[in-house]
Formats: C-alpha cells, sequence, structure tokens
C-alpha cells in the first residue's frame, strides 16, 4: 500500500519506490508535516521536531498556556494565514469584508485507488490497474464552514507524488481568497541549495544554483504565462548535490499562467517551500457552496542527484502527463518556414520549400504567421482567422493538397489568444480585449490580448479553430502567444472579481486546447510563446512538444537545452536547424553542429531549404537520417548532461540512452579552441556496466565507457561537433 494510515499514531505515511512523505495530525488536530525524504520504515517522525518555546512566535487561540506549541515554528502541511505562523503561507482567505485569517485543522480523510482528477486543469493521470492511489484529507477551519480538501497522488512506480488544493465554501458567507498554493513544503533543516531556471525572450531557462538565504527567495511569473523570465520548476538540494550524489528535492506547478514558488529560511533556520498561482492582482470571490481547485504541483525526491531527479520527472510525465498519442508515434522531421522568409511569402515560394524538403526526406511543412487575414507584418490582422487567399493565390486547401501530393504532412501556425487593433476582429469587438476602461492599453508587439476569461471569446476561438482545421488537412498546429498579459480588466461581466480574471483566462485557453485536441484528437499540437515563454509541465498536457526559445543558434541553445532538461523531458523541446549568420546573435556555426545540437529534440529545419548550398543539402540528408535511424533514441531515451556549458567553456556534452540500454549517443559541440590541446576525454553515463558495446566498430564494456571514458577527436573548426551511437552486442 503507497499510503499508510496509523490511527493511534495518526500519521499518514506515503511511500514511492523512491520516496517517503510523512504527516501527522496532532495533538491539538494541526497536521503537521513530519518527513520527506528516502524510504525510511513507518517510523513516527514527530520526535524530530523537539518542541519548546520560542519567544516571539505565538500559540493559537485554543491551546491555552502550552507555550511550546507555536505553528510559527511546527513544520506544517498546509498553512495559511490567521493562526500565528508568520512564514509564507499556502492560503489566505477570508470571509468577505472581514480580515483574512484560518485556523485548519484535521477534519476527515479517505484514501481509494486511482489518481484524483482536477476538472479543466492539467493533471497527472493513471489507469486503474497502474498502482496509483489518492489521499484526500480534508482540513476545516475552526470558527467557520470553510474547509480545505488536500489531494495526494501517490505514484508508487514513478516515484513521484502530486498534491493540489480544494477550497470549499460551505459556510453562507462569501469568501474571498487572496492568495492560494497547492504545495506547502515544510524543511526541518533549511540548509539547502535552490536551483532554477531564469531567462529572458531568446535565452529561456538558464540554470542557476544558489544556497537559500535567510527571508524569502521568489520565482514567480506576473506575465499570465509561466513566461521566459522563471519557469514553475525548483528543486531544493543539500549543498553538496551534484548530478549523481545527494539529495534533491523537485517541484513542478502543472500551470500556464502566473505563479509564485517561494522558499523562506527562517529564524529556526528551518525552510519552506510553497509552489501555487501568483498572488499579484489576484483576488478570487467564493459564493456560498462554491469550490476552487489550486493548480496541482508534482513532487519528487531522490538521494541520487540531478540526473536521477531529471529522470524520473521525464518518466513520470512520458507515463503520465503527456496524452498525446504523438508521445508514442514518430515526431515528423519538419521545415517551417519562419526564418526562411517571415512575413514575405507566396504559394510559389512554399512550394519550393516543400519541394526540396521532400527530395531531403523530410515529414511536414509548417507554415507559419502571415498567412491569414490582412499580415504583411506584425503590426494587423490577429483574431481574423481566414485564409488570405489573395497571398496564398488560392485556399488553404488547394495548398495543404500541393503540399499532400509530394508525400508532406502539412502543419499551421495560430495564434489565437490575440488580437490586433487592426483587424475587423478588433473593430467589431473592441470590447473582447483586455484594456482598463479610459486608459490607453499597454501593447505588446503592437498587438492585445483577448479577454479568454469571457465565453464568448472562447467560443469565437473554438470556431475559428474549427473552420481552420476543417478546412484542409492539417496535421499539426504551432499555438503561439506572443504578448505578455498586462492590463487585466474583462468587460464580460462586471460582477465578478477584476482579480479572478488572469486566472479565468488560463482556464478559458486549457478549455479551447482541450477542444481542439478533442475534436482531432490525432493532431500534433506544438505550444510556443516567443519561444520558449510557456514551457511548463501543464502545457505538457496538452502539448507534447513546445518550441524551447526563439533563438535558434545552435551555440546559445546548448545552455537553454541544458537548462531545460533539468525539468523537463527533451522530447519536449522542439529544436531546428536554421540558417547561419544565425539570425539572433549573427554566429556562424558549422551546419553538421546545427543539426547535432537540434537533434537534442524534436528535430526540424527553420531555414530556405530550396537556397541551401549542394553540401549543406547532403549535410541535411545525413542528418535526417541519422535522426529516423535513431529517432526511439532521441525521443524516448534518458538524457544525461555529461557537462555544464555554465562550468565548462570549452565544449558541451551529452548522451542518450535506450532505456533498455541497448543503444545509446553521445554528442559534443566544442564551444573554443586550443593549440596543442590536451585529449578530450568524456565518461559516459547509464549504461550496463557488464554489457559489451559497439564503438564505430571497436568493442567496450559498459564499465569501460563509463569509469574509464572515450576519447573524443579534437576539434578542427570553429565550433565544431561530433556525435557517436552505440549499440548493445
Ligand atoms: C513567435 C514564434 C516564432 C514565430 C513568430 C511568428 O515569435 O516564437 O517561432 O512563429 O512568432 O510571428
Amino acid at each position: 500500500m503507497a499510503v499508510k494510515y496509523n490511527d493511534t499514531a495518526k500519521t499518514f505515511t506515503l511511500q514511492t519506490s523512491k520516496s517517503m512523505y510523512q504527516m501527522k495530525v496532532d495533538k491539538y488536530g494541526a497536521l503537521l508535516h513530519t518527513y520527506f525524504g528516502a524510504l525510511a520504515g513507518e517510523q513516527d517522525f514527530f520526535y524530530l521536531i523537539g518542541g519548546r518555546e520560542h519567544s516571539f512566535s505565538g500559540q493559537p487561540g485554543d491551546v491555552g498556556d502550552d507555550r511550546d506549541y507555536s505553528l510559527d515554528y511546527y513544520p506544517q502541511e498546509y498553512s495559511a494565514h490567521g493562526n500565528g505562523d508568520f512564514r509564507v503561507k499556502a492560503l489566505r482567505a477570508g470571509k468577505k469584508g472581514c480580515v483574512p485569517a484560518l485556523d485548519l485543522r484535521y477534519h476527515s480523510h479517505e484514501i481509494y485507488p486511482g489518481k484524483y482528477s482536477l476538472p479543466g486543469l492539467p493533471a497527472l493521470f493513471a489507469g486503474e490497474d497502474e498502482g496509483v492511489q489518492t489521499l484526500e484529507i480534508t482540513l476545516k477551519d475552526v470558527y467557520e464552514e470553510f474547509y480545505v480538501k488536500l489531494l495526494y497522488g501517490i505514484f508508487e512506480k514513478a516515484g513521484v507524488i502530486t498534491r493540489a488544493a480544494v477550497l470549499e465554501n460551505r459556510s453562507k458567507d462569501t469568501w474571498e481568497i487572496r492568495r492560494a498554493m497547492s504545495v506547502n513544503l515544510d524543511f526541518l533543516e533549511g540548509n539547502l541549495d535552490i536551483v532554477h531556471l531564469y531567462g529572458k525572450h531568446a535565452g529561456e531557462r538558464q540554470m542557476e544554483r544558489r544556497p537559500l538565504c535567510h527571508g524569502i527567495t521568489e520565482i514567480s511569473s506576473n506575465r499570465g504565462t509561466s513566461s521566459h523570465h522563471h519557469s514553475p520548476f525548483v528543486i531544493l538540494c543539500e549543498p553538496g548535490a551534484s548530478e549523481d550524489f545527494g539529495e534533491c528535492y523537485g517541484a513542478a506547478l502543472l500551470y500556464s499562467g502566473g505563479f509564485q514558488m517561494q522558499a523562506e529560511l527562517d529564524q529556526l533556520d528551518s525552510a519552506r517551500l510553497v509552489c501555487g498561482l501568483s498572488e499579484e492582482e489576484f483576488l478570487w470571490t467564493l459564493k456560498p457552496g462554491e469550490s476552487f481547485a489550486v493548480p496541482e504541483t508534482v513532487l519528487a525526491y531522490t538521494d541520487k542527484g540531478f540526473a536521477d531527479l531529471s529522470l524520473c520527472l521525464k518518466r513520470a510525465y512520458h507515463s503520465h502527463l503527456i496524452r498525446s498519442p504523438w508521445k508514442d508515434k514518430k515526431r515528423p522531421v519538419l521545415v517551417n518556414n519562419w526564418e526562411a522568409t517571415y512575413f514575405d511569402f507566396n504559394t510559389e515560394k512554399l512550394l519550393d520549400i516543400a519541394r526540396q524538403a521532400a527530395r531531403l526526406g523530410l515529414d511536414m511543412l509548417v507554415l507559419d504567421d502571415g498567412w491569414f487575414g490582412k499580415r504583411d507584418d506584425d503590426n494587423s490582422g490577429l483574431g481574423d482567422w481566414y485564409v488570405n487567399e489573395k497571398k496564398l493565390g488560392g485556399t488553404l486547401k488547394a495548398l495543404v493538397d500541393k503540399v499532400n501530393d509530394m508525400g508532406l504532412k502539412f502543419g499551421i501556425w495560430i495564434e489565437p489568444e490575440m488580437v490586433s487593433e487592426d483587424s475587423d476582429l478588433y473593430r467589431a469587438h473592441p470590447e473582447w480585449a483586455l484594456q482598463i476602461p479610459g486608459r490607453i492599453p499597454n501593447r505588446g508587439r503592437n498587438q492585445l490580448a483577448l479577454d479568454l476569461s469571457n465565453r464568448e471569446v472562447v467560443e469565437y476561438i473554438k470556431d475559428c479553430i474549427d473552420r481552420i482545421m476543417e478546412s484542409a488537412n492539417i496535421e499539426y498546429v504551432k499555438w503561439d502567444i506572443n504578448r505578455c498579459i498586462d492590463n487585466v480588466f474583462s468587460a464580460a461581466d462586471p460582477s465578478l472579481s477584476q482579480g479572478a480574471i488572469r486566472h479565468r483566462y488560463v482556464l478559458g485557453l486549457y478549455e479551447v486546447q482541450e477542444h481542439l485536441l478533442t475534436c482531432w484528437p490525432n493532431v500534433l499540437l506544438e505550444g510556443c510563446n516567443g519561444g520558449g515563454g510557456r514551457f511548463d509541465a501543464g502545457m505538457l498536457y496538452y502539448a507534447p512538444q513546445i518550441w524551447c526559445s526563439d533563438n535558434t543558434d545552435a551555440i546559445e541553445r546548448l545552455r537553454i537545452h541544458y537548462g531545460t532538461s533539468f525539468g523537463y523531458p527533451m522530447s519536449a523541446v522542439s529544436a531546428h536547424v536554421s540558417v547561419c549568420p544565425n539570425h539572433q546573435n549573427g554566429r556562424v556555426t558549422p551546419f553538421k553542429t546545427r543539426g547535432i545540437c537540434a537533434m537534442q529534440g524534436a528535430f526540424g529545419y527553420e531555414l530556405d531549404l530550396s537556397s541551401l548550398s549542394e553540401e549543406d543539402k547532403a549535410e541535411a540528408g545525413r542528418q535526417i537520417q541519422v535522426y529516423n535511424e535513431n529517432y526511439e533514441l532521441f525521443q524516448y531515451g534518458d538524457y544525461y548532461r555529461l557537462t555544464s556549458p555554465f562550468e565548462n567553456h570549452s565544449y558541451t556534452a551529452w548522451s542518450y540512452v535506450a532505456e533498455d540500454k541497448s543503444a545509446a549517443s553521445l554528442s559534443i559541440v566544442y564551444t573554443d579552441l586550443y593549440a596543442n590541446a590536451k585529449p578530450v576525454r568524456i565518461k559516459w553515463k547509464g549504461l550496463l556496466e557488464d554489457a559489451l558495446y559497439d564503438v564505430e566498430g571497436e568493442v567496450y564494456s559498459g564499465a569501460a565507457l563509463m569509469h574509464g571514458g572515450m576519447v573524443l577527436p579534437q576539434p578542427t573548426c570553429n565550433y565544431d561537433s561530433y556525435m557517436v551511437c552505440i549499440k548493445k552486442k
């Protein structure tokens, strides 16, 4: 049993293959968090807490003169504002018009097979026979009919635990929620480092590691999307933890809008991590009888370092988060026309690219921005989702049929959450755009965001999607959004709290994406937000792959891919070979290196194939062959970071190993050149010690390759690279 309830000790002990998690209902009914770490039997870990009076830490009203008891330093399972705990809290709520205050105590619990679900929100799922269990613990405010249902999904085999919370107003009053987190994770010993992924447009998910310092460390986004700037994923780890050793705790919020993750190191050097919705502008009104679901967080623990943590998340996401049938199908090698043409294309140009793509053995042409409405630059047309027949020289179907006749699939770009002021849609419905009455709206890329909290808008977008999808044989959709959500005011229903609009927007987004996937279940949906601004675990529930960055430079991508790989499967990383000098930074890299780098993820091209040199065409042909021959390795294999581009400035190396260890690849990109250089030796990871592997005709044991390593060829030019695929004999 993954969940054990001990009625005497009042402990809940959750066990997975890798971890154990424990809570205890204490003598006053508070739910304490007593343990999260390696498997450690069924001990009641309350003994570790060691209660004693600490000055300036108050007691809840009903504990009398028990001054050793304070929720300000007891590790709590779900802290709420108002019970004498002054640390960062999971929940702040109160009756409308009153000071927010809650004192939550254990009310009841339930354990059942299978995984709870969160209607309208992304969440890990499991079949009935997969050994997954749910624990629901209901807490109740001491004074009011306000309940919090804590939900736990225990994925024993995958080694992860999910947490969500449902807030229930069973009182006769209206309540207001101002802060809502799904996870509160207390650590008695806060001597921890935090690893997180920061960034910017064209430089997403850079890895940063620093010790937790006293006070609050915050990783968050108030941009309406999970953002380019921070990722809703953090690792807390012991200071000595490395790729291969040490205790690491990973927390990933399944949410694609504004989020907040805070880690506080407190007066007693204990730490608390909370993960949930961004509280900026947040105000959700809960009428009598209503409930509110806080998005899910996935928790993973390992004592074997970052590599094991990343693999644990990758496997859990492959089995229990990514729903698309494309997770089990070979992804098409595609060419996208964006960097090839930008807005300047016509049918002939597209067909030239398609023709060359077919010759080289690609699988799909993706038509990017500029095919609809009046859209020859980025100042107009968004919202008008009807094909520009003048530009395409006919219907979308006519174009798609021609592309299909060449043996290629067809994919299309859309940005349905947005509107240009210069569009028929905006002229007809200015009130559908988010903007504050009486103020000139902030613009991003000269466009406004549609109000996805408005039902009419949601239905309009569904209609547009239906019309596009019905019009031609479209097998892939790249779903983009190209500005931050700002100046949020919804004209739809003035009685609704404006503080609810940001979250309602995200729920509207999930609803329209669900519609697309329900009506066209076989479509390959690729997420995008000006590159990787909405690259989060929530999005993976809808899209099995996400355009990782608008930065297509192979060398900058090394860092972006490296950072991304800590928290996300590399099969989700969409990566393309583009032209040189690179359009984002002007760098020139060998065509071979661009291919090796893009093969880290869902592989494709983003350049004018029809104007490639003969040499590059030959190299592209080789790349496609290598990718196709090894796609199972790249799509399903375990990804190992062998060096860090943040520490090693000479080269970056990584490898893929098939889950059954029968095949593997190792890639290296040299980022600097040296005269009289020492040999480059790299140790493989994840192979079978005793197995023999064929490495380009030579035979080595897995142990030799992992413990001794392998000598790689010296670079012969700037940004040279090398890739080798090996097979078990
Ligand atoms: C965003 C995307 C790009 C491209 C453009 C089109 O920036 O990230 O890949 O689709 O929009 O406008």
